[in-house]
């Protein structure tokens, strides 16, 4: 195995799969997995296999859906922004469910309704005015941001659908990302299962959000969230759009160190030979992954910063206090599972990792071999010969 590349374990997938059966059991409820956070074929038959439907945002998303064997059926189409031609793709059964974002989204399903007389099952995602108390990228349920339709406008909005004899099944809320505080996911699903409940929708869906432990510690209660919603999951039958609660604990971007900077008596940079284009959490959102130091080579802590190899000075991975490493060991960035190969890029013209599940049995298997220099990074090849 090259560095750096990606590595899953499967018992923590395991592990998070049952917490989440658990959390759920006594309601009527479908698990959707959120593909954006962990788009792997082989990953995403494992979840189907368990029971998983998939959440995609994309005709690309989809085929990764697709190739793990999940059925039209069982997938719910996502997006800000739904393009006519995506959305001719995604009739002919792509696509069990959709979420509508907007009122012009609701015009455009009610023009296909009139010619095509047929269309996926319609929930419409409500902005419920929410804090999520996240980082503000991942915040999405508040009046300033740009997803779905605030619910003081929900009449307006189900008299728009009527107009076009557009039939609406539910109402669907995410409002954001990381949510560590349980009060605020109650909030919001007693909200939604009671507007739900009071406008007679047969189903509600919660979206995702639910928060992991990165370095701070802070995770998502379960057991509160639970004593504090269970009279309202109960109501009528629930569905959830899960990422990072499934797979963010269950990976690590497995780098290697390939210099050591002393900068003064307590503070040393490592630096790899990954980067921000494989993992850009740490970059984009000040994210604090903890870390583990193979091979250390000097007694003492030290605050250590682990780098990447790109050229910006914002090509940060992780930092903490820890034993420095010796040239050449490896460096496990943890947490690393969610948001990590599927944000990926080729920024600096380096290929894209590979990625490793390891099983209960002990055994690691390749699940994407790891992109070799083809050119195609640069998108050189674009240009004449
Ligand atoms: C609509 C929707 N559902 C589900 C998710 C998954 O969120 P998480 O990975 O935090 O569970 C997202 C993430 O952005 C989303 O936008």
């Amino acid at each position: 195995m090259n560095t750096p590349y990606y590595l899953y374990r499967e018992e923590v997938i395991e592990r998070q799969i049952q917490q989440v059966h658990a959390f759920f059991s006594g309601s009527v409820y479908r698990c959707y997995f959120a593909v954006k956070s962990n788009a792997n074929p082989v990953l995403l038959r494992y979840l189907h296999e368990r029971g998983f439907g998939m959440d995609v945002i994309s005709q690309g998303e989809w085929y990764a859906a697709h190739l793990a064997g999940v059925k039209g059926a069982e997938m719910i189409w996502n997006g800000n922004v739904k393009k006519e031609e995506e959305m001719s793709f995604f009739l002919d059964d792509k696509v069990g469910l959709v979420n509508i974002d907007s009122f012009r989204e609701i015009e455009q399903w009610g023009r296909i309704h009139q010619t095509h007389h047929t269309t996926p099952s319609l929930f419409i995602r409500i902005n419920p005015s929410i804090d999520a108390g996240t980082h503000p990228y991942i915040s999405t349920g508040n009046k300033a941001h740009k997803f779905g339709i605030g619910t003081e406008r929900l009449d307006e909005a189900l008299d728009l659908a009527k107009s076009y004899s557009l039939r609406i099944d539910g109402l669907h809320a995410h409002i954001g990302s990381q949510i560590t505080d349980p009060e605020i996911l109650a909030k919001a699903y007693q909200e939604i299962i009671l507007l739900s409940e009071a406008y007679g929708f047969p189903a509600v869906n919660l979206g995702g959000g639910w928060g992991i432990p990165y370095m701070d510690g802070n995770s998502l209660d379960l057991n509160t969230l639970r004593q504090l919603t269970l009279p309202y999951l109960t109501k009528l039958p629930v569905l959830c759009e899960l990422g990072r609660y499934i797979v963010a604990q269950a990976g690590s971007y497995v780098v290697k160190v390939e210099d050591v900077r002393f900068i003064d008596q307590q503070h040393v940079m490592v630096i790899t030979d990954g980067g921000m284009h494989h993992f850009i959490r740490p970059a984009l959102y000040q994210a604090k992954h903890t870390f583990t130091v193979t091979q250390p080579s000097q007694a003492g802590f030290y605050q250590l910063s682990i780098m990447g190899r790109l050229c910006e000075s914002g090509d940060i991975l992780a930092s903490g206090i820890d034993m420095v490493p010796e040239i050449g060991s490896l460096l496990y960035i943890h947490q690393a599972g969610a948001y990590g190969f599927s944000m990926a890029s080729r920024y600096n013209g380096f290929p894209l990792p590979g990625e490793y599940l390891q099983k209960k049995s002990g055994e690691t298997v390749c699940i994407r071999q790891p992109e070799e220099y083809n050119w195609s990074g640069t998108g050189g090849e674009h240009y004449g010969d």
